[in-house]
């Protein structure tokens, strides 16, 4: 049964352009028994689609914008304020592109999720695809993992690969490493939202164990194995 909107965990989604992800969290909270109510959207871009697509949806929204503060600081302590007046249990970056600060992550230790594309620890940063393409890689992919002070550098969750082929562009491979995204992203936040995933000190914890390796979508996409 659908958690209610008292008890359901809320969750404020961050992003900062199209906002394909948190489109496919919106439509994963549709879904008659998701456990959790993503409550607010915030972006630091003022024409990111993913407002767009959080208004179509009924959900508040807000925007701090990064250009009108003069210090990440500053912008973090905005950005916070916003984040309090929601009161989330979870906070789901998707493709939210601020680099924020130590406080900040400290803050929020162990309620807040990022996604990033590709197989982590391979790949931090930007430029993900070009960098897998042009070192000869021949599987990419996407993980889910918990933020803290490490850029990048959290405790990796779930992951799900893709293939290289020797026709695969940047973009190609975007476009099937996104595909992946929108599947993963769901399954973890709904882990997260049922009580299933917590931040250990520099680990997961899956069911009350200590994960060992990142959980990995299998490609039929149903179910997840360690
Ligand atoms: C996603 O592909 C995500 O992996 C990436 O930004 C994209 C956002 O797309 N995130 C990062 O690079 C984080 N370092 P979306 O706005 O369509 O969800």
């Amino acid at each position: 049964m659908k958690a209610d909107s008292v008890t359901a965990p809320r969750i404020l989604v961050l992003a900062s352009g199209s906002g394909t992800n948190l489109q496919a969290l919106i439509d994963a909270s549709r879904e008659r028994d998701f456990p959790g109510q993503i409550v607010a959207v915030g972006c630091n871009r003022p024409g990111a689609f993913a407002l767009e697509r959080a208004a179509q949806a009924n959900i508040d929204t807000f925007v701090v914008d990064h250009t009108h503060y003069g210090s990440r600081e500053e912008f973090d302590g905005a950005l916070m304020a916003q984040i309090r007046r929601h009161n989330p249990d979870l906070i789901v970056l998707a493709g939210f592109m601020r680099i924020l600060t130590t406080d900040f992550v400290r803050a929020l230790r162990g309620t807040m999720l990022n996604v990033h594309p590709s197989l982590l620890p391979k790949y931090t940063g930007l430029k993900t695809h070009q960098r897998a393409l042009d070192a000869g890689e021949t599987t990419h992919g996407v993980s889910i993992h918990f933020v803290t002070e490490e850029l990048d550098g959290g405790p990796v969750i779930a992951q799900a690969e893709v293939s290289i082929s020797s026709d695969d562009t940047p973009e190609s491979l975007a476009e099937k490493v996104q595909e992946k995204e929108h599947v993963l992203y769901p399954i973890v936040v709904r882990w997260f939202c049922e009580g299933r995933i917590q931040l250990g000190t520099d680990y997961v914890v899956f069911d009350g164990q200590p994960l060992n390796r990142p959980l990995v979508l299998p490609d039929e996409n149903t179910a997840a194995t360690t």
